[in-house]
């Protein structure tokens, strides 16, 4: 990564108009909206105020392009799950993505590091999300994990409720076994109202209903 690249921190819960703009360009060109497959990208939503421990707060970790444009992103947000420990707060990541002719300049690297420093720093003990891109992770001491994922709060608490194929943790040594009830969707943020998306479109049919995709 150049020097002069920098990780700009971004309050999803107070997004300047601009910035909620250019944040939904990287994603709707990284994860098309379905339908309809041209529309203009909607600005993403504000997440609800956060309501929890300060350090515990959301962010967008993000680098821009000279033109203000944002050409890496990713999400984190907390997290209440249950493990065989019991209740748990953890970090949540999502949508990181770099804009594709900024790719393999360590800029996904970059944000992600910054988002794991959460952990590092011990406002979390640790960090769950979904991916496509295992290795990638891997490479930022993340493991992959075969827990059982369910969620309790779904009529059918025994269905498969992430999208993406692997589930990973952060640090890799960071989780009893046993199943992990996230009491809600993937992608809902333990501070936001049940049943509101972290942004309005997404790729997959179910993430287009459900708002997010890691
Ligand atoms: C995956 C993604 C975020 C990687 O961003 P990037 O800026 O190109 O990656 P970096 O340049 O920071 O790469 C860091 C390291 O990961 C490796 N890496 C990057 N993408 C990888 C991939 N898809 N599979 C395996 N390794 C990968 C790089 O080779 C590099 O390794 P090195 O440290 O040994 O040199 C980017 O390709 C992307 O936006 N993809 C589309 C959206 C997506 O799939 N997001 C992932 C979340 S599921």
């Amino acid at each position: 990564m150049g020097e002069s690249v920098v990780v700009e921190t971004l309050d999803p819960c107070r997004m300047a108009p601009e910035d909620a703009l250019r944040c939904a360009r990287l994603l709707t060109s990284v994860w098309p909206p379905k339908e309809p497959p041209d529309a203009p990208p909607a600005p993403v939503q504000n997440m609800p105020s956060h309501a929890g421990p300060s350090a515990q707060a959301p962010a967008r970790y993000v680098i821009r392009l000279p033109d203000g444009e944002i050409g890496a992103h990713a999400l984190v947000f907390a997290r209440e799950i249950v493990t065989a420990r019991g209740r748990e707060t953890v970090l949540a990541l999502a949508a990181v993505c770099v804009k594709e002719d900024c790719r393999g300049l360590g800029w996904g690297r970059e944000v992600v590091r910054k988002a794991l420093a959460r952990v590092d720093a011990g406002d979390f003990a640790w960090a769950l999300f979904q991916t496509s891109k295992p290795v990638f992770y891997e490479k930022l001491g993340c493991r992959a994990i075969d827990n059982p994922i369910i969620n309790s709060a779904a009529s059918d608490s025994s269905a498969p409720v992430p999208w993406d194929p692997v589930v990973m943790v952060y640090p890799a040594a960071a989780l009893p076994e046993g199943a992990i009830d996230l009491l809600g969707p993937f992608w809902q943020a333990a501070q936001s109202a049940p049943g509101r998306p972290l942004f309005r479109f997404a790729t997959t049919s179910s993430a287009i209903r459900n708002g997010t995709a890691s």
